[in-house]
């Protein structure tokens, strides 16, 4: 059984509108899972529509063996399934301590402390910030922080939508180890990204959306190479050589 099943996933912003198609994707345990594809095809909107930000008209999700596809977004994370939008992930008039600390809310009270110090121990430099605002940090721990926030209340399977975006080719490399050091320590993750080749370099395998479905799987290894996806993700076919 996978820990994350959607099955023909039909969601949309507004009523018989489906910008989502009839998308299926899975994710086994411990695998980091990548959703590639053109601009426009979908992919945060699917991200969104798992998290239960965007209605669902159709399909299902399954989360460790449970049908949560009428759950609220809010009891998704409950449930264990965390959300790390592209934009709009931190709040930046507050330091990083209170952003950690409003995401524990859902924790019994005893635990925050705690699941705080595990962070700082995961991310010393947001350790080390504190007490600054988050909005004065720099991309890469902003990045960091908002990805702290989901870890807090211990997922079983993190969704990030583009986590790499903006960033400076070090602190994509930065993001990217971190993910992989979560991947290490048993959280699945599904992957949105454009920075396809990092992307793939972690991944164990990835999907290509194509207006709104998935429109073709395979292992991350060798994938960039695939004309397929030249073809499908890059928009051209690959000249034969
Ligand atoms: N908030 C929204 N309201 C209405 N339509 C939206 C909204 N967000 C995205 N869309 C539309 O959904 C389609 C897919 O967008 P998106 O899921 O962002 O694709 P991707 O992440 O693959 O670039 C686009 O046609 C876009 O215009
Ligand atoms: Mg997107």
């Amino acid at each position: 059984m996978s820990i994350l099943e959607v099955r023909s996933l039909v969601a949309g912003y507004e009523p018989g509108l489906a910008i989502v198609k009839g998308a299926s994707v899975h994710a086994e345990a411990g695998e980091i899972v990548v959703l590639l594809g053109p601009n426009g095809a979908g992919k945060s909107s699917l991200i969104k529509a798992i998290a239960g930000i965007v209605p669902i008209s159709g399909g299902e999700v399954w989360l460790e063996g449970e049908d949560i596809t009428a759950v609220p977004a809010h009891q998704k994370i409950r449930r264990g399934l965390a959300f790390v939008p592209q934009t709009e992930n931190i709040f930046p008039l507050m330091t990083v301590a209170e952003n950690l600390a409003v995401c524990g809310g859902i924790l019994p009270r005893a635990e925050v402390a705690g699941r705080m110090d595990e962070m700082f121990q995961t991310f010393p430099d947001l350790a080390r910030q504190r007490h600054r605002a988050a909005g004065s940090l720099s991309g890469g721990q902003r990045q960091m922080l908002a990805v702290a926030r989901a870890l807090l209340v211990r997922p079983r399977v993190l969704m990030l939508d583009e986590p790499s975006a903006g960033l400076s080719p070090k602190l994509v490399g930065e993001v990217f180890a971190n993910l992989q050091a979560i991947r290490e320590r048993g959280v699945t993750i599904l992957l949105v990204e454009q920075n396809a080749r990092a992307a793939l370099a972690i991944g164990d395998r990835a999907y290509v959306l194509v207006e709104g479905r998935a429109a073709h799987e395979a292992p991350a290894t060798g994938l960039m190479d695939d004309p397929l996806i030249a073809e499908l993700y890059l928009g051209h076919r690959k000249e034969a050589s």
